[in-house]
Order: C-alpha cells, then structure tokens, then sequence
C-alpha cells in the first residue's frame, strides 16, 4: 500500500494495531506484539501513545518481544534498543514491565546461544506472535537479518553487515563505535508472525523496496522471505514506492 506520506501511513498501522488490541481485550486474550527500533516506527509509537493518553487505549493485555539488540550492549546506553523502546514507547503507555521482552545486549558470550533459545521459547510459550511490526536496512535486512540469512534462522548472534554499520555510525559518532555483532530474532521466527507489516520510508528505500518486492527470493536480500507470508503487508509512502 503506497501512502501518499508516512504521516497517514504510520496513523493507519497504529488504528490497525490498537484494534487488534482492543479486539483481544474483548476476548480477555493477551495481544502479542513484535516491535522494531530505527527511525520507520517512530510515528507508529508516537500515535499508540496519543491513543493510550486521549483515547485510553489500554496496553495491560499487551506482550512485546522486540526484534534485536546490539551485542554488547548496555540497557542504559542511549544508543541501545532498550533505551529507544522505552523512550518512545513503554514509558508513556501502561504496558506492565514483566510484558516487555527485548534481546539483552549484555548477555555473556558463554551463554547467549541458550539465551536466543529460550528467547524463542518464550514467544513460543505466550501463543506466537500477533503483529509483527518491521523496518528494511539497505541490505535487505529485517531485524539484524543481514544478506546470508537462512529462511529457517531463528533468534540468534549476528555479524553486522559493513553497509549496517556505516549507517548506524553517525548515531555512534563514528563506525569505529558501532557494535559489530547482535542478538536477532531470525527469519522464521518473523515470518512465524499471524500479521506483519513493513514499514518503508522515502526515497533512499526505494531500490531496496523494490528488490524486495519484486526481486527473487533469496537470501542475498532476506527481506524477500517475506514475499510468501500470508498476511504481509508493506506500508509504503510514494519516495520509498517509486521504483515499484
Ligand atoms: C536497524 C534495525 C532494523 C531497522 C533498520 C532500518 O538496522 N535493526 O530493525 O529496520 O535499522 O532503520 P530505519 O527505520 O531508521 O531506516
């Protein structure tokens, strides 16, 4: 769906995730949230909360498992995930903290493998995911899925794309500060979503937007692996749907 900006996009997914919750308040079911960082989502959260703060929109049914984190990583570094999520969105809706599962970039190398296990237990354990809401990097990548991901990845560590890590690096202050690797939830576990929606702004995104759609399926641009779920979405706005 091509918007004619990512204002009326991002109201549009937030209307269509607040529905969802609302719906599953209705049936006393806990609504199971995938979340991303970056700067795609920020209107979406932005809106959630207004409907939280005007609306009353309720967020105690909520669950969320977000998408990845830099390894390593301090919770409290304004540069991790972490941080993101909570300033633009848990900390001003009424989301219970124990519901909050995002990837932890401190975890010790000796145990992370077991970690992304039971990272990928735990969604199993609350039903799945019911939304699964997504950004595209420029190689392609969902999450930290970068070229080379297996369609049957789930949760793990992952080495960082060169081109990933040039555009992280003026949040970093330099390449030379950017994480090298991150904890990720994989392709399937994405894919393993009932509902998910891509979002992709302006026209920077508009080759990789289109290689994505229209292009191959392959691992070289994991986002494609999307091509084939059954109830996907790309919210789109007309700079990133340019190419299309
Ligand atoms: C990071 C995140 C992705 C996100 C991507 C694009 O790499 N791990 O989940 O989709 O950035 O970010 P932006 O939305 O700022 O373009």
């Amino acid at each position: 769906v091509i918007f004619e900006n990512s204002n009326d996009a991002s109201i549009e997914v937030a209307q269509e995730m607040a529905n969802l919750i609302k719906r599953k308040q209705l049936s006393n079911k806990r609504c199971v949230l995938g979340l991303a960082t970056g700067s795609s989502p920020i209107r979406v959260y932005e809106e959630l909360v207004r409907m939280h703060q005007e609306e009353g929109l309720s967020f105690e049914n909520v669950v969320t498992f977000n998408l990845d984190e830099y390894l390593p990583m301090d919770k409290e570094n304004t540069q991790s995930y972490h941080y993101f999520m909570h300033e633009h969105l848990f900390n001003h809706v009424n989301i219970h903290p124990e519901n909050i599962h995002i990837p932890d970039g401190k975890t010790p190398s000796t145990t992370v493998v077991e970690y992304c296990l039971s990272y990928e237990r735990k969604i199993k354990d609350h039903g799945g995911l019911d939304f699964q809401l997504l950004g595209i990097g420029r190689t392609g990548h969902i999450g930290f899925n970068e070229p080379g991901s297996h369609y049957n990845s789930g949760t793990r560590v992952i080495t960082l794309d060169h081109i990933t890590r040039v555009d992280a690096a003026p949040a970093f202050l330099g390449i030379d500060n950017v994480p090298r690797k991150a904890i990720t939830m994989g392709i399937a576990t994405v894919r393993s979503a009932k509902r998910i929606v891509l979002l992709g702004w302006g026209q920077n995104k508009a080759d990789i937007i289109k290689k994505t759609v229209e292009g191959e399926i392959s691992s070289h641009v994991p986002a494609t692996y999307l091509q084939n779920h059954k109830n996907c979405t790309f919210v789109l706005d007309t700079g990133a749907g340019s190419e299309l």
